[in-house]
């Protein structure tokens, strides 16, 4: 059972504690667990629609394609670059837009099968994954919130994952411990090059979804990986692009061709980058 510590009430930023299955703050805010034990900290307030994030079709869909395991090696290359030095006997992880949890899940069985041991916070804003997550592993704090305003104090990890997701550089860095590290993966230009072909018209110039300077942060270490994977059936095809983008923007005509689709090998074409916080100075007045 996850411990749920060390959160803080999303209204004043007060340390919850926890009493059975509610989730309290100093000032009278309360927080119920949900059945599969995860906790909601998005206040309606801070929500922009009402069912923000993945839909629960897309979660399905995400869940059913990484199960099949054509992903496992982003997960392997996650470990194989982790930074040397950085992995401790015990390692607390944020895993910010964890979806239905599926990389935590992975990286969290390889590191304990070194004898680590991990203490891990997945947070997704939308509820749908993390109900999907939260029946995957009951050994993980599952948050329902936003990068934008993480429930959590200042200090809290040791390292914060993001894959395929959207950063917030400033609530990463107030989360993680001085020298802590922050991951992020993004796709590069060739990711799915195959199916983008039958997909759209033309293929645009590849534009990193960041740049690779942050501010609180070092780069240090960035690695591209590629390898193929063959999907050979129709409903893996379209569980691929139900949790893409793609779904939404390809064109018509390019939907329909991918319809037609029983086979295709595809490339994964993805980008790691390891950044270590900076340690703020202080000015002694
Ligand atoms: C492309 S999915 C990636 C999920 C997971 N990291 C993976 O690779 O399987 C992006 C995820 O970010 C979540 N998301 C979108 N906006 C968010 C926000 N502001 N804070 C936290 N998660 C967010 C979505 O609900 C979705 O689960
Ligand atoms: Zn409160």
């Amino acid at each position: 059972m996850s411990t749920l510590e060390n959160l803080s009430c999303p209204i004043d930023a007060a340390p919850l504690s926890r009493v059975e299955r509610v989730l309290k703050c100093p000032h009278g805010h309360t927080y119920d667990l949900a059945k599969t034990g995860y906790i909601n900290l998005l206040p309606v307030q801070n929500k922009r629609s009402k069912d923000p994030g993945d839909s629960k079709e897309m979660v399905a869909a995400r869940q059913a394609f990484l199960n099949q395991q054509h992903y496992l090696p982003i997960v392997n290359a996650v470990l194989s670059s982790w930074p040397q030095g950085a992995l401790s006997d015990k390692i607390s992880l944020l895993d910010a837009g964890c979806g239905e949890g599926y990389y935590l899940d992975k990286l969290a069985c390889q590191l304990s099968s070194q004898g680590i041991e991990v203490t891990r916070t997945g947070l997704d804003i939308s509820k749908w994954a993390i109900l999907a997550a939260s029946k995957r592993d009951k050994d993980v704090s599952w948050v329902v919130g936003s990068n934008a305003s993480l429930p959590m104090p200042e200090q809290s990890f040791d390292a914060v994952l993001c894959l395929f997701g959207f950063p917030v550089f400033d609530e990463f860095s107030r989360v993680l411990k001085d020298n802590g590290l922050l991951l992020l993966v993004e796709s590069g230009a060739d990711h799915l090059i195959e199916l983008r072909r039958i997909l759209y018209p033309a293929i645009h110039d590849y534009k990193p979804t960041f740049t690779s300077e942050l501010s609180d942060f070092d780069l240090i270490l960035e690695q591209a990986e590629s390898f193929t994977f063959n999907l050979d059936s129709q409903a893996q095809i379209q569980q691929l692009l139900s949790m893409t983008p793609h779904i939404h923007k390809a064109s018509y005509d390019g939907r329909a061709a991918a319809m037609l689709l029983n086979a295709i090998t595809l490339t994964a074409d993805i980008k790691l980058r390891w950044y270590r916080k900076k340690i703020k100075e202080v000015n002694h007045v």
